[in-house]
């Protein structure tokens, strides 16, 4: 697999950045800034240069600098031994305009793993982020997935939808078949991508949690479907929609649909813990960062190791953790990594072996850290 590098990146009118810059080596950077420097802007940009979007912002012209009537950024990037620039500028109310300078379209949404403090919703909030977690992932491995969810979500709507005209008396609840057969033959496809992307992820999983932990636990990343009660049966999706049928009244009754692939769930367990109820907010934090560092490794067919933006992620780690994070990204991890800090206290005893510090100026210019700072 291909390692995406991002080498250098060029910011104009970007947040708080009149003009600001930085070169990157291909292995793990450290930026260091007080808050409001600017740091988790020039991860934005740096994904933004890549995927045109944005991990902070679906309004892209909120990452125009106040004051200024554009934005531009320009990411010179290599893959493959092939360097590539891309340039990409923004007004607002227009959309983006974006030169990659010849090259062929090579921007994907898998191309940059991010992590924000936000993310820790994926472990503490609802089912549907892990879904969505699920998803995306099995997204950047089978382009197809997308369709079928798409498909599913629709037919979904449509028998819920059914539902209620139904319980409107204005058609016949027995009618509803044909939407269940539908479903669940859909259901089923999903079922069996989540269960395998799952169950490919839950050993490097396993393996990076326990690296940033110290093994202090076995981990899994374990995949929960109702539709897994009809796992050994002979025609499972026979199976299925006689169970859907039934849970008419009880769907009738409520406009929804009980059963489906709407309703799965991951479960992040560490030592047999469900992470979710009982870890604690620095178990919570190393099961995100296990989760991105084990998505990073997993291959994917023809796709590149991604680049991973870390935003203040060190703040709530113990330095062992911190250590441990470092040493795992650092020693033949081969993505390049950016991790961003408020603070060189944070950057764990022989860090900076492993990573180069830099620091944000007054200029917008990163740099690197004096080594009286470190
Ligand atoms: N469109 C904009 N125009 C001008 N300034 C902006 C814009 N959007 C955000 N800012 C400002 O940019 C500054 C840098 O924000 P950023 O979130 O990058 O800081 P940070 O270094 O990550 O800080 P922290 O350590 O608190 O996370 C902030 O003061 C913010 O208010
Ligand atoms: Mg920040």
């Amino acid at each position: 697999m291909e390692v995406l590098y991002l080498e250098h990146l060029e910011i104009k009118g970007f947040r708080n950045y009149r003009q600001g810059s930085v070169s990157l080596g291909p292995g793990v950077s450290i930026i260091v800034g007080r808050n409001g420097a600017g740091k988790t802007s020039l991860l934005e940009a740096a994904q933004y240069s890549i995927c045109g979007k944005s991990f902070r912002t679906s309004r892209d012209a909120e990452m125009v600098r106040e004051g200024s009537g554009f934005l531009r950024v320009s990411a010179a990037i290599e893959t493959g031994g092939v360097k590539r620039s891309r340039l990409v500028s923004l007004q607002p109310g227009q959309p983006a305009t974006v030169d990659q300078g010849g090259g062929p379209r090579w921007e994907q949404a898998g191309s940059v793993l991010c992590f924000s403090p936000d993310d820790l919703q994926l472990v503490k909030g609802a089912p549907a982020e892990r879904r969505r977690f699920v998803d995306e992932a099995v997204s950047r491995r089978r382009p197809a997935y997308q369709k079928l969810a798409g498909d599913y979500q629709k037919v979904l709507s449509q028998r819920n939808r059914f539902l209620q005209r139904a319980r409107a008396g204005i058609v016949r609840l027995a009618d509803i078949s044909p939407w269940d057969r539908q479903l669940m033959s859909l259901a089923f496809q999903i079922h069996d991508e989540r269960e395998e992307y799952c169950r490919t992820l839950s050993p490097a999983f396993a393996e990076a949690y326990d690296r940033i932990s110290g093994g202090s636990g076995s981990a899994e990343a374990v995949y929960r479907s109702q539709l897994q009660a009809h796992a050994g049966e002979e025609d499972r999706e026979a199976a299925a929609v006689r169970e859907l049928e039934q849970q008419w009244g009880g769907d009738l009754e409520r406009g929804a649909t009980s059963i489906g692939t709407h309703r799965d769930d991951i479960e992040f367990r560490v030592g047999g813990k469900n992470m979710r109820v009982f870890g604690s907010q620095g178990e919570q934090r190393s099961t995100v960062l296990a989760l991105l560092l084990a998505e990073a490794v997993t291959e994917s067919p023809g796709g590149e190791r991604p680049l991973l933006l870390l935003d203040d992620v060190l703040s709530e780690l113990d330095p062992d953790r911190r250590g441990r994070l470092l040493g795992a990204l650092g020693n033949g991890f081969r993505s390049q990594v950016i991790i961003t800090a408020a603070d060189y206290n944070l950057i764990p005893v022989g860090g900076c072996e492993a990573a180069v510090v830099l620091e944000i100026g007054q200029d917008g210019l990163i740099r690197a850290a004096e080594a009286g700072d470190v």
